[in-house]
């Protein structure tokens, strides 16, 4: 669909119902295909407005916290499989109640709490609460240290050597995340690695989730061949399978929508002074790091308006590199950066006091309806 940006509010985060529509649809097929549970990932994606949307397709989501946890059970209507790096004793009894999976990041910690859950599932009427560990398989295709969880000395799951003893006993299922925006060969790789160091617990646990980072709606992966690799895997070892990805539900979803304020410049250098902040509304951008891609723009070449884009907080580093644009820019104009629903969006923060975007969605009728409009309260609120 063909926006017209200039009658958008601004700043704002523009999700497309129909290419989220179109994202649900594929992972959906894949769910079905291989016969697997797909869930949301909310540390990637938590634009709850649309999970009665996304639960349409999908089983569920993860969440990471105990407010995630709250939002899936609330927002959702369904259960968590949960998983944190370490649970916190005062949250832990809130967790159960909003969860179907928990997945313990050691074996201390699932000793710490395991007498807790065999509580809780004796006293529920619900399912009782599956409980797995996290194994760091030593194995990713990952460079990035920042997002390589399998790095050397990793805080993120049990190496091979933690289960010398075998399972604990309770633990009904395995965990691994080593992706990020990875192929299905990458899985493949990692399989390999995951079965060699823990294949001999797969006889004993009944479900393995395999974590996020699976990014089948990019454009050319593979996912005839991830259906093919998942069904082996369940037939080998007789377990159900879970993905959890994030990035792939919202990928290349929206944008996030901006105008420029004032063009500023210093000794030949102009910077386009917009309205958002990459501090504050795309932090990867800078801790990654990497450039944004803005609609109609190119890499700076000599002779043609090139503008640096700056953010609107006094941060010295808060701007991106040249970039290239058909004619000047003015005051006025709207820059929109791409792809911008996946991990931006949860990230924001009110750093010097920034207006937070709006949150809209761009209906499939056409209609644009804000979602969400952030205010004072929303910036007061956030501290005290
Ligand atoms: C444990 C776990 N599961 C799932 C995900 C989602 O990964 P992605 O958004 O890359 O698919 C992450 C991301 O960091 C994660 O740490």
């Amino acid at each position: 669909m063909s926006i017209i940006y200039q009658t958008i509010p601004s700043p704002a985060f523009v999700l497309e119902e129909a290419l989220l529509r179109k994202n649900l649809e594929l992972i959906a097929g894949v769910q079905r295909d291989a016969g697997v549970e797909i869930i949301l990932a909310l540390k990637g994606f938590s634009m709850w407005s649309v999970f009665p949307f996304v639960k349409k397709y999908l089983s569920g989501a993860t969440a990471s916290s105990l407010n995630e946890a709250r939002l899936i059970f609330e927002e959702m209507g369904c259960k968590a499989h949960t998983y944190c790096v370490a649970y916190l004793p005062d949250e832990f009894e809130e967790i159960m109640r909003y969860s179907s999976h928990l997945v313990f990041n050691s074996v201390a910690q699932y000793e710490r709490f395991r007498s807790a859950v065999s509580v809780h599932n004796t006293n529920s009427t619900d399912a009782p609460i599956a409980c797995g560990i996290r194994c760091n398989p030593e194995y990713s295709e990952v460079e990035t240290e920042l997002y390589n969880p399998a790095a050397p000395g990793s805080r993120l799951g049990e190496v091979e050597t933690a289960f010398k003893d075998g399972l604990p006993d309770g633990i009904e299922g395995l965990h691994f995340h080593t992706l990020c925006e990875s192929t299905s060969y990458d899985l493949e790789k990692t399989l390999a690695a995951f079965e060699q160091r823990f294949g001999h617990l797969l006889p004993k646990v009944k479900w393995v989730n395999m974590g996020g980072g699976h990014l089948m709606t990019k454009q050319g992966y593979d996912t005839a061949h991830l259906v093919r690799i998942l069904k082996k895997f369940k037939k080998k070892w007789g377990v159900a399978v879970i993905l959890e990805p994030g990035s792939a539900i919202a990928w290349e979803t929206g944008v996030l929508v901006s105008t420029v304020l004032d063009i500023h410049e210093s000794r030949g250098i102009k910077t386009a002074i917009t309205d958002i902040s990459f501090t504050g509304h795309m932090p990867d951008t800078l801790e990654m790091p990497y450039r944004p891609r803005i609609t109609g723009t190119s890499d700076p070449v000599p002779g043609k308006p090139t503008y640096r884009i700056g953010g609107v907080s006094c941060l010295a580093g808060d701007y991106m590199q040249e970039y290239l644009f058909d004619k000047e820019l003015q005051v006025g104009d709207r820059l929109i950066f791409e792809d911008m629903m996946h991990y931006t969006m949860v990230k924001t923060t009110t750093f010097n006091g920034v207006r937070h975007p709006d949150i809209c969605i761009l209906r499939e009728n056409g209609e644009l309806e804000v979602v969400k409009r952030f205010g004072y309260e929303d910036y007061r609120d956030r501290l005290s």
